[in-house]
């Protein structure tokens, strides 16, 4: 069977390496030319760790184009398109319409089944279908994969979940049955609904991961007045068996695309449908207002606060990833930098770094901490949350740093261990 996966973004590439793993043959298509060149020399366009040795693996069953006329020989389309929010936070779907239409423009034979991968309103399937005529069969399968853990999310997921239209073809389930057979096989649940029902799924799932992640946030500003220990507090928590404690550490708020995005377009799409949607306004607001109660914790420490010199740890949105985007550490720095901080910056990920150069010129990034003259830095910030932060030699960083004092943005050094060094150590 030949498949075809339109755009190379993070829930293609993993797509197409797996179906290419199984033995499909797999073309991509981007209508980046330098990305398709790129890949055509087999360079990783994004990072992920096992990326690289995953797409050497699989080289002799993908092939890379720009050109739609492809198409037509394959039997499966999964279109997977980004769709981000416009400023009045609706998703923005000009790419997923522009993808459906060159489909139709560019194929001769109709016996085609488009596998909608993007993330999309309620609706939007249905748009898709009426843009491509009835000889088409439209079919939504999302991505739940995390970056940073999108290749093991992909290949053990918690569940499968495909969304049918309600008359598709008996020949079509069977088809992407087929396809998934590999996990059905491993009985991970594999859930077919409807169109309405299943678009509604990811937003919620996702929405629901940023609900956790606002209320612990929201606790933790509480817990602090009251001087209660946040990370105590969600054990206690999530040790009740019916509260499962992923997604409850109080940090700087989520960032990325998906929680934010999805988030707000699910407000939009309350509000489109005439509804209000309480709890998930409050999700966001908190999110925006858990990074303004770091800042005020940093700037209420000491009344004469020097901005200068502020060495802030950690650049991308999480650990592991070169992706910036609604990082809380850029949003942190800018913040900092308007109340006149000098800020030096690192991240231990090189494509970071080289992200932050060209989309931020404006931050002074480091390669290397040995580079740093802690002499001259006041305080040090930590924005994302690598383990390995744990291991730097702290005891001759406090030998060196002009103020002893860490800001810890995501609870993640030991305490205790820091605490012992003498540095003055603050956390959510
Ligand atoms: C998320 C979903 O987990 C995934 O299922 C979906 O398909 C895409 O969106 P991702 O954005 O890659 O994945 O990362 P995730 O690990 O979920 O973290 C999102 C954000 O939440 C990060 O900024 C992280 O730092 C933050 N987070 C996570 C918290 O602030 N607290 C937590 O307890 C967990």
């Amino acid at each position: 069977m030949k498949i075809w996966i339109i755009w190379t973004g993070y829930v293609w590439l993993i797509q197409a390496i797996w179906l290419a793993k199984l033995g499909f043959d797999v073309v991509s298509l981007d209508i980046d030319e330098k990305k398709i060149e790129d890949l055509k020399n087999w360079i990783a366009v994004i990072y992920e760790p096992w990326l690289k040795e995953l797409l050497a693996e699989v080289k002799e069953n993908i092939k890379f184009t720009t050109n739609y006329k492809d198409l037509n020989d394959c039997e499966i389309i999964f279109v997977a398109v980004w769709t981000p929010q416009d400023k009045r936070w609706r998703t923005n779907k000009d790419f997923i319409h522009k993808a459906s239409i060159s489909i139709k423009q560019n194929l001769e034979n109709n016996d085609k089944v488009i596998v909608i991968k993007s993330t999309v309103p309620v609706g939007t399937n249905k748009e898709v279908s009426e843009i491509l005529g009835e000889w088409f069969e439209v079919v939504s399968n999302p991505e739940f994969l995390r970056e940073w853990k999108a290749i093991n999310d992909f290949f053990e997921p918690d569940r499968v979940v495909v969304w049918f239209w309600k008359n598709v073809k008996w020949k079509t389930k069977e088809k992407i049955r087929k396809l998934y057979n590999y996990f059905i096989e491993k009985n991970i649940p594999y859930i077919e609904t409807t169109w309405e029902t299943a678009e509604l799924i990811k937003y919620a799932a996702n929405s629901f991961l940023a609900t956790k992640i606002s209320f612990i946030n929201e606790l933790s500003q509480l817990a602090d007045k009251v001087g209660a220990d946040i990370q105590e507090l969600a054990n206690g928590i999530w040790l009740d068996k019916r509260i499962w404690k992923s997604f409850l550490n109080a940090w700087l708020g989520y960032g990325w695309s998906c929680f934010p995005k999805d988030v707000k377009s699910l407000i939009h799409q309350f509000s489109e449908n005439g509804l209000k949607g309480n709890i998930i306004e409050a999700v966001d607001n908190t999110n925006q207002n858990q990074l303004n109660y770091f800042l005020n914790k940093i700037e209420n420490f000491y009344d004469d606060l020097d901005w200068k010199n502020l060495l802030v740890l950690w650049l991308a949105f999480k650990p592991d990833t070169d992706d910036l985007r609604e990082s809380r550490a850029i949003a942190l720095i800018q913040k900092l930098q308007e109340k006149g901080a000098e800020v030096v910056w690192y991240d231990p990920l090189e494509k970071a770094r080289e992200n932050v150069r060209t989309f931020y010129p404006e931050i002074n990034v480091i390669d290397d901490l040995q580079n740093v003259d802690f002499s001259k830095i006041n305080w040090i910030i930590i924005a994302t949350e690598y383990e390995s932060f744990n291991d730097l030699d702290w005891e001759n960083i406090f030998s060196k740093i002009s103020m002893p004092v860490i800001f810890d943005g995501r609870n993640i050094l030991d305490k205790n261990k820091i605490k012992k060094i003498g540095f003055i150590y603050k956390k959510i």
